[in-house]
């Protein structure tokens, strides 16, 4: 499906629909975290506070010359700087949603749910300010000229840019917290914060994912170009956020070098593109990722430079046009995104005239995955539709597709 016929395609639902169904989840799961977290429990002394793989430096030699130690205490430090960032972007999202409201129906469903939104968002709010303390850390403050900045979003957030906005403040957290909340060498009470968070935000990006792909359709054309090449400064923002020094500093590391390695780590580059991947698979199907947008999402290692390094193009007259690619890819099910990884390869068939790709798909999937086969596959900015055929013995999926494939 070409990216005009995906942006231009029926939205199912109305958003009066939507809304109603995203207020009967609320009612149904919601968390207060005052009580749903045990704030009391011992913090286990040899556990990370996020995932070692999900530590900005590891995988690096700075990384392997510090003792368990350090690398639990650099771990507890970034966890510190993303909820104190993440106070700060919820904080952006209620005072942008609450302005929005001011001019809305106060009898629709959309408000209602926007209110309800915002009630989580305290809530989260009150659950990373409760986190800090309890790490016994310092929050991370923005500076003087950042502040600045950040009292200025909530006023250019509106209309469409506001539902990309929350999308791009979101869906990486959400990403990445889906990878990292199982994780046994995870805090427990860092396990939990996630899973409520997660189980919360999942609503959240249903409703500013349903917002951007209503607008988009009415959206004129300057105003489109706008947002779809807007965005890509959210690379630029989360980059900074990921390497921050302060961190390196409190854990006794030399910022600007820690940032430096951090910034050049392929392991960090990895982590960053699978974190990006649902985000960007969307934005490529509903038409918002603008050339200026991908190329500063590539500038910031959350998308695979344009000639993927796992592309690889046989020679046509000894491999028989093939084509393989290896990488992080999406995988979305009824409507659900999975960070996966894939193995395909393609060929060109003499006899039907089309192209013939297939492979492995690596990645936790759900229990019926086989039953909803039908499926969307994006790797390296592409997407394809593809079917997953069977389970294979040693855990994996197999998948296929007839026509342009996901990959370059
Ligand atoms: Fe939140
Ligand atoms: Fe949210």
């Amino acid at each position: 499906m070409t990216r005009s016929s995906q942006a231009g395609a029926a939205v199912g639902p109305t958003r009066d629909a939507v809304s109603d169904r995203l207020l009967r989840g609320s009612v149904r799961k919601s968390y207060a975290p005052v009580v749903d977290i045990d704030w009391d429990a011992a913090l286990d002394p040899d556990k990370f506070f996020l995932p070692p793989t999900v530590v900005s430096l590891y995988g690096t030699p700075m990384w392997d010359a510090m003792t368990r130690q350090q690398q639990i205490e650099l771990s507890r430090q970034e966890l510190v700087n993303t909820l104190s960032a993440g106070i700060w972007f919820e904080n952006i999202l209620n005072q942008a949603l609450l302005r929005d409201l001011m001019h809305a129906d106060p009898t629709s469903n959309a408000t209602h749910y926007a209110l309800t939104e915002m009630g989580d968002e305290t809530r989260h709010m009150v659950m990373f300010g409760k986190a800090i303390e309890r790490l016994g850390a310092k929050p991370v403050q923005p500076r003087r000229y950042q502040r600045v900045m950040i009292n200025g979003l909530p006023l250019a957030f509106k209309g469409s840019l506001l539902w990309v906005a929350a999308l791009v403040g979101e869906e990486i957290f959400d990403s990445l917290q889906r990878q990292m909340m199982d994780d046994p060498e995870l805090q427990p009470m860092v396990q939990r914060l996630m899973r409520i968070h997660v189980t919360e935000e999942a609503r959240h990006i249903q409703f500013a994912r349903d917002g951007v792909r209503r607008r988009v359709r009415e959206m004129p054309r300057l105003h489109r170009m706008w947002v779809a090449n807007l965005n890509g400064v959210g690379g630029l923002f989360f980059r900074f956020l990921f390497t921050n020094p302060v961190p390196y500093r409190r854990a006794g590391l030399d910022g600007r070098e820690a940032r430096r390695v951090a910034r050049r780590s392929p392991h960090r580059h990895e982590v960053q593109i699978s974190g990006f991947a649902p985000l960007a698979a969307f934005l490529e199907e509903v038409g918002l990722m603008g050339p200026l947008a991908r190329r500063l999402w590539r500038r910031t290692n959350f998308l695979p430079v344009a000639t993927s390094p796992t592309v690889s193009h046989g020679d046509p007259a000894a491999a028989g046009d093939h084509e393989t690619y290896e990488g992080p890819a999406v995988l979305r099910i009824a409507d659900e995104d999975h960070a996966v990884r894939v193995r395909l390869a393609g060929h060109l068939d003499p006899i039907d005239g089309r192209f013939h790709w297939r492979g492995t798909v690596h990645g936790r999937l759900p229990d019926d995955a086989l039953r909803r086969p039908e499926a969307l596959l994006t790797a390296n900015g592409r997407t394809a539709a593809a079917r997953l055929t069977e389970r294979t013995q040693q855990g994996d999926y197999s998948i296929a597709g007839l026509g342009t494939p996901p990959f370059a």
